[in-house]
């Protein structure tokens, strides 16, 4: 059979995504913009996007630098204060889609966020009663805990309690990294979900210290062995609605990184689809790319799918050595497919 030569899918969305703001948004957002649809903004700001105001306030801001053919969807920060009202306001009026748990200390802007679950007990409850999703970073912040077990950890001390405790909260479990996430949500209600980064499908720990200590593979939670690359590649190619594309595209300068305390995070935005048709294509499982990218994402959230198609057409993509000054995942390297137009 020959093999495909081009793809077109409806148009897709990122459902997890830093825009930052200022400058850095100003040169980042439009890259999200060309290849999404809609985005799921995360509220990691400093400070923390933690009121219904700032919340509208930075999606205008946005929009100004987007476009208006693209649509921020904007989360909530929860800190040990959440307040439910607040919560329910954002939701209501429409400005909060979901909101997001940092454990305090796991990542980058998440001093401000929860120390003890049982803190915003009553945020959770309301946030269950009307259906708001909570988003999660899905690590424990213990440091006697080793740093590639902080994601198995917090499945069996938070979220395992936490999905039974609230039986209808909607819960997306981000940017998951090992075997223990994708089965634990493969096995859990149809309520509990995760997003996929491109750089979980492609990086293993070995990426980290390729002929030295490599910066720009480094990210939160950090890529794991080849067995939990391979269980993430399954669960993400495996055509389950419970599986959707999220990039975690997390801008640092090139500076910021290549320090001697460099900053989490990965610049995927640029050439995300074509990573993950990359991969698509790799695993045999380009039919179900659609599902990933554009359809599982919204089902799960309640929202529309999106008109119109992108379309991916195999043939060499060079990725540049940086981008307004950072540097973006696949830096000097050709993508074997590209997006048309
Ligand atoms: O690598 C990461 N970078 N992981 C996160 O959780 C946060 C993000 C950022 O904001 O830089
Ligand atoms: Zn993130």
């Amino acid at each position: 059979m020959p093999a495909t030569e081009s793809l077109t899918i409806r148009r897709p969305d990122d459902w997890h995504v830093h825009l930052r703001d200022g400058d850095m948004l100003k040169a980042v957002a439009p890259f999200t913009a060309r290849q999404f649809a809609r985005a799921i903004v995360m509220p990691n700001l400093a400070p923390p996007v933690t009121s219904v105001e700032a919340a509208s306030a930075y999606r205008d801001r946005i929009i100004s630098v987007a476009g208006s053919g693209f649509t921020p969807l904007m989360t909530c920060y929860l800190t040990d204060q959440a307040d439910p009202a607040e919560l329910a306001r954002g939701h209501s009026e429409g400005v909060w889609v979901a909101a997001k748990l940092y454990p305090a200390g796991a990542t980058t802007n998440s001093a401000d966020g929860v120390t003890d679950i049982a803190r915003i007990r009553p945020a959770l409850e309301r946030m269950q009663d009307i259906g708001m999703p909570l988003l999660v970073h899905g690590e424990v912040t213990d440091p006697d805990i080793d740093v590639f077990d902080r994601e198995a950890v917090f499945i069996d001390r938070v979220l395992e309690p936490l999905v039974r405790d609230m039986p209808a909260l909607k819960i997306v479990f981000e940017h998951i990294t090992t075997a223990d996430a994708a089965q634990f949500v493969r096995d859990s209600r149809p309520t509990i979900a995760a997003t996929v980064t491109p750089q979980h499908l492609v990086l293993n720990r070995n990426a980290l210290f390729a002929g030295g200590l490599r910066p720009h593979a480094y990210c939160l939670p950090v890529v794991k062995r080849e067995k939990h690359r391979l269980a993430v590649r399954a669960a993400a190619t495996s055509g389950s609605p419970k599986f959707f594309l999220g990039t975690d595209s997390a801008p640092h300068s090139r500076d910021a990184k290549e320090s001697g305390c460099g900053c989490a995070g990965i610049f995927n935005a640029p050439f995300a689809l074509e990573t993950y048709a990359q991969v698509f294509d790799e695993e045999g499982a380009l039919d179900r790319f659609e599902g990933f990218a554009a359809e599982h994402g919204p089902r799960f959230y309640g929202l529309p799918l999106n008109d119109g198609t992108v379309t991916l057409e195999r043939g060499g993509c060079a990725v540049p050595d940086s981008i307004a000054g950072v540097v973006p995942f696949h830096a000097g390297e050709t993508l074997r497919w590209r997006l048309a137009g």
